[in-house]
């Protein structure tokens, strides 16, 4: 197995900055995201890797050793895209034996690697067929089995469920995660979608402007956002300001701007100082009521706004001036806006950057 690396790492195209100062390890047999927002540089890190762009500066280096200068067709690497790009007029399987015949690989060895990588992507019978005859999905498991038939040392994947639809996706991200456990390769996997890289990842790392934001596992960026731009990345966020009215080591003491005062956990913070304080939508709880509980804080409010969302109901609730956003699961709910309610918030769910 292979492991890749980049050391400072730059590119440039024109007057954009698309990359800047990269420093990445991605370990062997890792399944590894880069997630960030649109034009944050995930594709154009993504293609040095392949070796379908250059680095102005830096090195890619794979066992310590520097690849650079190794054209894309000599690195061993899969690759699926958005836009499969399967050659229209071929069959599936000359599609996936494509890259086996360049390699002047036997016809049998061909013969019996194309059967297996079709096994693989559960598409043992699709073999015969035109992608034009082949819906969305078994298309891009066809472009799959092109890049894992190949044998190759990475595989990397730019957005390559983007063009299916919801129910689809789901299933294809279980799929592919099957997959990489199954062939135990390195996979580099380039996504705008919060979901899918919390769902796939061994590791995920957040970009923004050309540079690495955050890394971690998908429970530490969830759960330790080192910004406010992590924590917004991770669904919604309720920000409120607050002054400290009393600081302790384990925590403080505030009073929301025109709001009630509570009791934080795992904040240190001055008195007398005013703060931003984060929560995310779904540590919030609404109810009619809620027995007295140490490490709770709970405030009476008014529901606003519900907007049912199928899993999840978002409540806005008004409490003393101060709205909260709160995310919760709608079943047996009868709350509806101008109920009043208690918003329950756990004391250790505020966040401060
Ligand atoms: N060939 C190019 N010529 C000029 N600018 C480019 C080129 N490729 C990328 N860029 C610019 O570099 C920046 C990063 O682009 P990149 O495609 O890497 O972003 P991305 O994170 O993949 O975004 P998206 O989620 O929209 O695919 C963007 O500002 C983009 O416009
Ligand atoms: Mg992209």
């Amino acid at each position: 197995m292979t492991g890749i690396e980049l050391r400072h790492v730059r590119k440039q195209f024109g007057a954009t900055v698309a990359v800047e100062d990269l420093n990445l390890v991605v370990r062997a047999g890792e399944f590894l995201s880069l997630l960030g927002p649109s034009g944050c540089g995930k594709t154009t890190t993504l293609r040095m890797v392949a070796g379908l762009e250059y680095p102005d500066k830096g090195d890619i280096l794979i066992n310590e050793q520097r690849i650079n200068d190794i054209p894309v067709h000599r690195r061993n690497f899969g690759m699926v895209f958005q836009d499969h790009a399967l050659f229209p007029h071929k069959t599936a399987y000359d599609n996936i034996a494509f890259g086996l015949k360049y390699r002047q690989v036997e016809r049998a060895d061909i013969e019996r690697r194309v059967r297996r990588a079709l096994d693989i992507v559960r598409l043992p019978n699709v073999g015969d067929r035109l992608p034009r005859d082949l819906s969305g999905g078994q298309q891009q498991r066809v472009a799959l089995a092109r890049a894992i038939v190949i044998e190759p040392d990475l595989l990397l994947f730019d957005e390559p469920l983007s063009a299916l639809d919801a129910n689809l996706r789901e299933e294809m991200r279980v799929e592919l995660k099957r997959i990489h456990h199954t062939l135990a390769i390195t996979a580099i996997y380039v996504t705008h979608d919060q979901a899918e890289a919390l769902s796939m990842s061994d590791r995920v790392v957040l970009m923004r402007d050309g540079r690495i934001e955050q890394q971690g596992t998908p429970d530490e960026l969830y759960r330790k956002p080192a910004s406010e731009f992590s924590a917004r990345f991770f669904g919604q966020v309720n920000d409120v300001s607050a002054t400290v009215i009393a600081a302790a080591d384990n925590g403080c003491r505030v009073k929301l701007d025109g709001g009630p005062e509570v009791d934080i956990a795992g904040i240190r913070a001055n008195t007398g100082e005013p703060i931003k304080l984060f929560l995310r939508a779904e540590r919030a709880q609404i109810g009619l009521s809620f027995p007295n509980e140490p490490g709770f804080a709970t405030f009476e409010g008014t529901i606003t706004t519900c907007d049912y969302l199928g899993v999840l109901t978002r409540y806005v609730v008004d409490v003393a001036g101060v709205s909260f956003v709160v995310l919760q699961s709608a079943a047996g709910s009868v709350l509806r806006p101008r109920d009043r309610v208690t918003v329950r918030i756990p004391s250790d769910a505020w966040m401060k950057f």
